[in-house]
């Protein structure tokens, strides 16, 4: 089987900035788009998960998952269009049993903690995900070559997170315990999640995304020795195999550890083309620290968003100012956008950021002046 795209031009997008940004080329204005831009903060969405009945519903049609992802994008003029479906399907596929109880966030019905549950734990058979790949490939006919589309995984550790704990937490205690006391179950998890990740996100690049994202949410609380084994490595098998694979290796991938500052050089050299970061990273020094070998992305807080307009473009502009020169660079959030931002403040952050990036795109050429 070949990519949709191998048998289109490679100009079949009518709006490349985010592609272009990811290749580290010049572009006439900064590419912005938000995580988690599909969502909560928007009245329709609510109304249409309130019509699929729950969160799974939701995701699992490829129909209303279609309808969510483009909802953003027929307000604000986005740069790229996101995948709208959820990290944990993989482990859900897994036969663990996922649930979204209202207001409480994901529940597993079984864990991943003891010699059992690992020995027993398989990558799942893809036709589990077919409705993500059939959502993959629904969006991009429906964005009719917009803007690119975003496919995305969680990491193999941060999967194992919600694996292990049954649920979100805020100190993931019983993962970081493991980390420690059993490292060799730790690793049988993620050794898993790895080849389940990769799978997944071929397929999803078969399916036709322009572009992968890997989420490693829960990486940064890691020990930096823990960090190196349980999320980088995995992280780097996850990409090597990828970047292996005719069916994707044409693919850009960016990863996003939260809290990963402290690793940015680490991150930077795992294969992936693009790093994101959160909002504590200092972005300027960032880019000296990483040169030209990887686009950046990132980083404005998402709570600024819960503030008021001339903030918003204040702050925006700031972190545009910070990504300085230099091509290779997509603004973003530096985490999920949250429930209670006002949608009007969205279309002010894209405004101001693709207003600004293009008044000071005279200096965003590549050094080499192409
Ligand atoms: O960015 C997008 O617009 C695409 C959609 C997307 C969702 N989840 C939709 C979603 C993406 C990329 C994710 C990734 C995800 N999911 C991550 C990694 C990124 C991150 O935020 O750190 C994680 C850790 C999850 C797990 C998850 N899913 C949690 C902890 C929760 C509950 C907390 C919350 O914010 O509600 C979810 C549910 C979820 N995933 C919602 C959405 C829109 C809200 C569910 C609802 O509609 O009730």
């Amino acid at each position: 089987m070949s990519r949709t795209s191998d048998v289109e031009p490679p100009s079949r997008l009518r709006n490349d900035t985010f592609l272009r940004a990811l290749r580290r080329e010049p572009v006439p204005r900064t590419p912005v788009w938000l995580m988690r831009q599909a969502g909560r903060y928007l009245p329709e969405y609510n109304a249409t998960r309130a019509r699929a009945g729950s969160f799974m519903a939701l995701a699992q049609s490829p129909d209303l998952a279609t309808e969510v992802t483009l909802q953003p994008l027929a307000r604000f003029p986005l740069d790229a269009a996101i995948l709208f479906s959820d990290i944990l399907t993989v482990p859900d596929a897994m036969g663990l049993g996922l649930s979204f109880a209202e207001g409480e966030g994901p529940r597993f019905a079984r864990t991943v903690r003891d010699d059992a549950s690992a020995s027993a734990l398989e990558a799942p058979d893809m036709a589990k995900l077919r409705y993500v790949f059939d959502a993959v490939a629904s969006i991009r006919r429906a964005l009719a070559g917009r803007v690119p589309l975003i496919g995305f995984s969680g990491s193999p550790f941060t999967l194992a997170c919600y694996m292990i704990e049954g649920r979100g937490s805020d100190d993931f205690a019983t993962v970081r315990r493991m980390a420690a006391a059993r490292p060799d179950l730790l690793a049988r998890i993620v050794e898993v999640n790895a080849r389940a990740v990769a799978a997944y996100l071929r397929e999803q690049a078969v399916a036709g995304a322009d572009a992968l994202m890997i989420f490693d949410t829960w990486g940064g609380m890691l020990s930096t020795a823990a960090f190196e084994r349980f999320s980088l490595a995995t992280m780097r098998s996850v990409i090597e195999a990828l970047k292996r694979d005719p069916a994707a290796r044409s693919v850009p991938i960016v990863v996003f550890t939260k809290g990963g500052d402290a690793w940015l050089e680490r991150l930077a050299s795992i294969g992936a083309d693009a790093v994101g970061l959160d909002w504590t990273a200092d972005l300027a020094a960032a880019r000296a620290r990483v040169g030209e070998r990887v686009a950046l992305q990132g980083n404005l807080d998402p709570l600024v968003l819960t503030t008021d307009p001339d903030t918003v473009a204040r702050e925006a502009e700031a972190v545009v100012a910070a990504a300085g020169p230099a091509p290779g660079f997509v603004f973003n959030l530096g985490h999920g956008i949250v429930p209670s931002t006002p949608p009007e403040h969205v279309g002010v952050l894209v405004e101001t950021v693709h207003r600004v990036s293009a008044d000071a795109g005279r200096g965003r050429k590549h050094p080499s002046g192409a």
